[in-house]
């Protein structure tokens, strides 16, 4: 159908029906795609072409390989969506166009089907073994992202009146306890928000309300780096604690049993965005108030395996070729001491620059995942970041929430990216000292 056409336009014949936003000609129909500033500032939206390029671009694309390379690659240091293992990608490739000889790619397939169902029942099976993860909990394969859970928690968990308890390290958190204040009563029981969020609170202090019907934090706040090492006692009633593990999911082991609820977006650690896990006590479910939307409902995904309504297959399917990597490093005990050696010499560089550059949080509880940085002269940041780039090492922007830099070193992010960006830094320093 599609024939011949400009770079960024598409000739189709006989379109079956024009929709908004896109003009067609008969017969031969060109579709113009619209400008991309004007598609969301412009409700009648521009006729204006628009292409699609790489902005981000570090090399010339006529070098580039059709066969991608690992020299092709960048080191992305991004908050999320992130940096995915390289043989993960590799295999994904190598079955996109037919998946284990089925004649189709994963995302072809029914959900419903044979084929399908094996790939999120191994998915579920690996990262059961991962976390050592009881048969007292289900692992739920959901869509909305972790801020969708702000809103799940309390009302599969509270009624309206119900009071509940936040620990607020960071910005996740400070949305967590927002969000839920629509749906039950919560109380911030410690905030880190008057030191700048570079701090956990001893957990002795806390003074947790015995009839709140849970203990919420985020084990790793992701703007921040500020990450619990250990985690709080909850004094409630049912002694619940829910930890929203976004950014640091499967990058150590975890005693899931402390918990009632973990959940995590997919995006930084184990797969592509679309996906989000929650790991669920199974007594908690059950109990959602009459409002709770149906897909917000977790007894009507936990009755369905995650299967209610179409699941994102394709990301549940990287997810699942993530888990099988983890395992086959020896699990999560190995994968924690690969991350604490990239983090160790991050951290290690930062604190031995002089003062050249600073993090700002506290050492006993400095993320392994998300390293915050400043420059001393602020004003060198943007030279860092752009020189970075021309190396291959893209995506260290702060968030625009806190300004400064920040490297994001996940799983997947390998020893040698680290290495050149610790060698990076100190060749900056030395240049800009
Ligand atoms: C710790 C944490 N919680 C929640 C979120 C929100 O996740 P999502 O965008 O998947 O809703 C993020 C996103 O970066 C995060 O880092």
């Amino acid at each position: 159908m599609a024939m011949a056409a400009s770079s960024n336009s598409l000739l189709l014949k006989n379109p079956s029906h024009p929709s908004n936003g896109y003009s067609f000609k008969n017969s031969t129909t060109k579709i113009i795609f619209p400008s991309h500033n004007n598609y969301f500032s412009n409700p009648t939206r521009s006729n204006k072409p628009f292409s699609i390029t790489c902005a981000t671009q570090v090399q010339d694309r006529s070098t580039t390989n059709s066969t991608p390379q690992s020299q092709d690659r960048v080191f992305n240091f991004a908050a999320g969506p992130a940096t995915l293992p390289e043989n993960v990608l590799k295999k994904a490739e190598s079955e996109l166009y037919n998946w284990r000889g089925c004649g189709m790619s994963v995302m072809e397939m029914s959900h419903r089907g044979k084929d399908f169902v094996s790939i999120i029942e191994k998915a579920e099976s690996d990262l059961r073994t991962l976390l050592n993860i009881s048969s007292d909990y289900d692992v739920l394969f959901l869509q909305g992202g972790a801020t969708t859970q702000f809103a799940a928690i309390p009302l599969n968990l509270c009624n309206p009146n119900d009071s509940v308890d936040y620990v607020v390290t960071g910005s996740w958190g400070d949305k967590a306890f927002k969000e839920a204040q629509k749906y039950c009563k919560p109380n911030v029981i410690w905030s880190g928000k008057s030191e700048k969020y570079t701090k956990i609170p001893s957990f002795d202090d806390l003074e947790q309300n015995p009839d709140a019907k849970y203990l919420h934090i985020c084990a790793n706040e992701t703007i921040h780096g500020v990450e619990f090492k250990n985690y709080p006692t909850p004094k409630n009633r049912d002694g619940i604690l829910i930890a929203d593990m976004s950014s640091n999911f499967c990058s150590k082991p975890v005693d899931v049993s402390k918990f009632g609820i973990i959940y995590a977006g997919a995006q930084k650690n184990v797969g592509p965005s679309g996906v989000t896990i929650v790991i669920i006590r199974k007594d908690l479910i059950g109990n959602a108030q009459g409002i709770t939307p149906v897909m917000l409902d977790y007894k009507i995904h936990a009755d369905n395996k995650s299967l209610y309504n179409t699941p994102p297959c394709y990301g549940i399917y990287v997810c699942g070729l993530v888990f099988e990597d983890l395992l086959n490093q020896g699990g999560l005990e190995e994968v924690e001491k690969k991350n604490m050696k990239k983090a160790e010499i991050l951290y290690n560089a930062i604190d031995g620059s002089g003062g050249f550059y600073r993090c700002p949080v506290d050492k006993s509880v400095r993320s392994l995942m998300n390293v915050p940085f400043t420059l001393e002269k602020s004003e060198l940041e943007a030279e860092f970041i752009k020189e970075a780039t021309k190396e291959k090492m893209v995506q260290l922007k702060g968030h625009r929430s806190v300004g400064g830099m920040r490297a994001s070193i996940y799983n997947a992010m390998p020893l040698a990216g680290v290495e050149k960006l610790v060698a990076f830094m100190k060749d900056f320093q030395a240049r800009h000292a």
